[in-house]
């Protein structure tokens, strides 16, 4: 187990946001988090990101309380690219090296420079990496981002609606480089996303929130007409296309 939610709580004000939120995360897995806006979505990747405070529960990455690591621990660990990301007077390649910032000692080490140029490599952001983030379309900015947090090598990646801004070709790339990483280093990622068939297509779990709670947890299994349905208020169909599960809303 690589995460552990212990039925957190959370409330900005009077009204909770969530409430008894539990589920565990395997190495391995790819989890989508679906529901509509203002279901939850973004707090709780904050809670488990040490960014919010749950009120109740807990929070456990492998044997360690979230709330018990410090900042440099956290950011070690978890990866995590929010919903709305600043522009800056960054160059893509500084941009990125920042993401080793919670390894970086003293100064930038040789293996700091390769971490960073494999996953510009990986992100197709080579001849791109001295180019200002200003001067990137939106579509290349939202990579950079998910790039910096990759070299961040965590063992958890958060990432709040991903691929927003791409166009089709770099959302599958994007989804598909994040799902291949999850693989080949055995980490985890959560990723919140409003694409039913994207999630499908590369999601091992999914989690259903809706009157800030779980609704359903868990595999393909729970991806039924009547749960999304339910969710999302509107009819569809789940069907299959050349063996790939697809939603169509009726
Ligand atoms: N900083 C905040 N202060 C007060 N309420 C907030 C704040 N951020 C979010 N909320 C409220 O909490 C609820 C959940 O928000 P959020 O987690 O962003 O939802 P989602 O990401 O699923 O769209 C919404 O009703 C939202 O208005
Ligand atoms: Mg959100």
């Amino acid at each position: 187990m690589i995460l552990d939610i212990d039925g957190i709580e959370f409330s900005y004000t009077s009204v909770p946001v969530l409430k008894d939120v539990k589920f565990t995360l395997q190495r391995g897995e790819l989890l989508s988090i679906l529901g509509n806006n203002g279901a939850g979505k973004s707090t709780l990747l904050k809670c488990i990101n040490k960014i919010l405070k749950p009120h109740k529960g807990t929070i456990y990455i492998e044997k360690d309380e979230i709330s018990k690591l410090s900042r440099i621990e956290v950011a070690k660990r978890i990866g995590y690219v929010a919903q709305r990301n600043e522009n800056s007077r960054f160059t893509v390649f500084d941009a990125v090296l920042l993401g080793r910032k919670p390894h970086i000692k003293w100064d930038t080490t040789e293996k700091d420079i390769k971490v960073v140029n494999e996953v510009l490599k990986k992100f197709d952001l080579e001849k791109l990496s001295l180019r200002y983030l200003s001067e990137l379309s939106g579509g290349e900015l939202q990579k950079v981002v998910i790039a910096r947090a990759l070299a961040q090598q965590p063992i958890v990646m958060l990432l709040d609606e991903p691929t927003n801004n791409l166009d089709l070709k770099n959302q599958i790339e994007v989804l598909r480089i994040v799902k291949e990483t999850v693989k080949e280093q055995n980490i985890a990622a959560i990723v919140i996303i409003h694409d039913l068939n994207l999630a499908l297509r590369f999601s091992d779990k999914f989690l259903l929130l809706k009157d800030n709670t779980i609704f359903a947890y868990g595999g393909m299994e729970v991806m039924t007409e009547e749960n999304i349905k339910a969710v999302y208020g509107i009819p569809v169909a789940v069907e299959k296309y050349r063996n790939i599960p697809i939603v169509i809303p009726l």
